[in-house]
């Protein structure tokens, strides 16, 4: 449908939020491919993006029921984008008329000038700002910076003022109830605690792509929560508008239940946010069900094309599927990438792996665990974060069924634009990516039992090949800033 005709379905505000927003991501979108088109110059996509903006595919999935109810009200017309347009509206509102929420909206921390997440760089910015504009005005707010994300909360409650986590690390508290099987040891006594609850400190992720990075339908892992993946970092919510309640209670802090149909606009108005226009081609497809699927890779270069062949062998087994957010089996399709802090340590000399140590900024986020493993022996473990192991309780048994430390594996299309990376934004730069996972294959190969190769490290179910090699380093690199 032409763009006239969608503005003209439209309410007035509607359409000026949805100009807005296009305006808005189309500048962001073109920047990006300016940069990009520097390198490698693509008139035909160029062309075809204006037009993509504008298409809000099958948004919104209005029920039976409000077709209904609305056709009783003629001043109300449903346009192809309403759903779309609410939701948008709705992702920006900091007020949430009739919540009660704490000021916070999502675009709060899934900044739209920040690829929809929230860099270190950008909390720190708005503190500053934050600062500044108080020596004028003692009421100037910011909503990002509400107690429950202080680092003083636990102890200074609505009164806690101290935002490292914030401001160093770009992270935010994720409150989570301990299983049964897990206590905290109280790191004053050395001694379990009576907490029943644990507080993690998790990055702002892209919402970029969720059409793609959801649940898919292979390659099930063996235990509850989504078995299937699904969105959080651990892949704990199964549903966008799931997750838009769960964001809507615990980090806008609302009063009573928001409408189904808040839930279902913001859901609407995340499945049209994309990284680029062939993203967007690659997600049409496969919900239109065509084949092949279009590839999302700009044109490469000679070096980009060696790193993604670097990347099918080396990443793909975990980054697989159309979003690079999917497992392929034999491979399972939740892991633990050593990706907390405290980092694993070689105990032999010279070590044989060695991965960057984390900061002190972040390793004191780790909390030490009593852990009744399955077998039915009681141990300690210490983690940053035991991702999915908080969800399930289950930890021991063979590395690949232990729920320790596991997360949901996520989708790299634009990463370029997203860094740190990492759930606990530990490493600075692609560049430590890479050597982080150079140290993680070593590691896989040190605790591998005897004659048997992890499905993660190997082609041919024989030798250790996937590993990049680091004269592979550059290439992989270099597809990795293009995806
Ligand atoms: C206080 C900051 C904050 C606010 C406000 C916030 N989020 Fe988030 N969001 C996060 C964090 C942190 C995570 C990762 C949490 C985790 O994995 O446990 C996340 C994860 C998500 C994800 C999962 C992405 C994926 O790929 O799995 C979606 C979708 C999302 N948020 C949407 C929303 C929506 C919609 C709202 C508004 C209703 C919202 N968020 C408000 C911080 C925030
Ligand atoms: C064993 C499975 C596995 C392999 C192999 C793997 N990854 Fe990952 N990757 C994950 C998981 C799980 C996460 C999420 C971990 C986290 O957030 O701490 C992740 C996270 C990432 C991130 C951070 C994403 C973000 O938004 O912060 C990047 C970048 C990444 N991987 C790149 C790669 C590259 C490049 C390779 C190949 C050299 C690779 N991965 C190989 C499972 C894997």
């Amino acid at each position: 449908m032409p763009l006239v005709d969608i503005l003209l379905h439209m309410k007035a505000p509607s359409v000026w939020l949805v100009c807005c927003f296009v305006l808005m991501s189309t500048l962001l979108m073109s920047a990006g491919h300016s940069a990009v088109s520097r390198v490698a110059p693509d008139r035909h996509d160029r062309g075809e993006s204006a037009h993509r903006a504008f298409d809000c595919g099958d948004e919104p999935v209005l029920s039976e029921t409000l077709i209904r109810r609305h056709s009783q009200d003629e001043r109300r017309v449903e346009g192809p984008c309403d759903g779309v347009a609410r939701g948008a509206r709705a992702f920006f509102d900091e007020r949430l008329h009739g919540l009660g929420g704490n000021g916070r909206s999502c675009a709060t921390c899934h900044m739209a000038t920040d690829h929809f997440q929230l860099s270190p760089a950008s909390a720190e910015a708005r503190f500053q700002i934050l600062q500044w504009r108080r020596q004028w005005n003692r009421h100037a707010d910011d909503p990002l910076f509400r107690p429950i994300d202080a680092d003083d909360f636990r102890t200074n409650g609505e009164d806690a003022t101290d935002f490292s986590n914030l401001r160093q690390n770009g992270l935010i508290r994720i409150v989570f109830p301990l299983p049964p099987t897990m206590r905290l040891i109280d790191p004053a006594t050395n001694a379990p605690s009576g907490e029943t609850s644990v507080d993690v400190w998790r990055m702002v992720p892209t919402v970029n792509d969720v059409a793609l990075t959801g649940a898919d339908s292979t390659n099930p892992w063996a235990r509850l929560p989504n078995p299937l993946g699904g969105y959080q970092l651990d892949g704990r919510v199964a549903t966008l508008e799931e997750q838009a309640l769960g964001a809507l209670t615990n980090h806008a802090q609302i009063q009573g239940a928001p409408p189904q149909q808040l839930l279902d606009d913001l859901a609407s108005f995340q499945r049209v946010l994309f990284t680029n226009r062939r993203v967007r081609a690659l997600s049409d497809a496969i919900r239109a069900g065509t084949t092949p699927l279009p590839d999302p890779d700009r044109r490469l270069t000679e070096l980009e094309q060696q790193g993604k062949v670097v990347f099918t062998r080396a990443c793909a087994q975990c980054h697989g599927g159309p979003a690079q957010s999917n497992s392929q089996a034999p491979a399972v399709r939740f892991h633990d990438i050593s990706s907390q802090c405290p980092r694993p340590v070689d105990t032999v000399t010279p070590p044989r792996f060695a991965f960057a140590a984390c900061p002190p900024r972040l390793a004191r986020n780790a909390r030490t665990y009593e852990i009744k493993l399955i077998n039915g022996t009681t141990a300690r473990r210490t983690s940053s974060d035991p991702g999915r192991a908080l969800l399930t309780g289950f930890v021991g048994g063979l590395p690949g069924q232990d729920d320790w430390n596991k997360f949901d594996v996520p989708g790299l299309r634009g990463i370029s634009r997203t860094a740190p990376y990492f759930h606990n934004n530990s490493a600075a730069t692609l560049e430590d990516v890479v050597d982080h996972y150079i140290e993680f294959f070593k590691r896989v190969k040190v605790n591998a039992p005897p004659g048997l190769v992890p499905p993660v490290a190997t082609t041919d179910g024989v030798h250790f090949d996937r590993q990049p090699l680091p004269e592979e380093r550059e290439a992989l690199l270099a597809y990795l800033r293009k995806l």
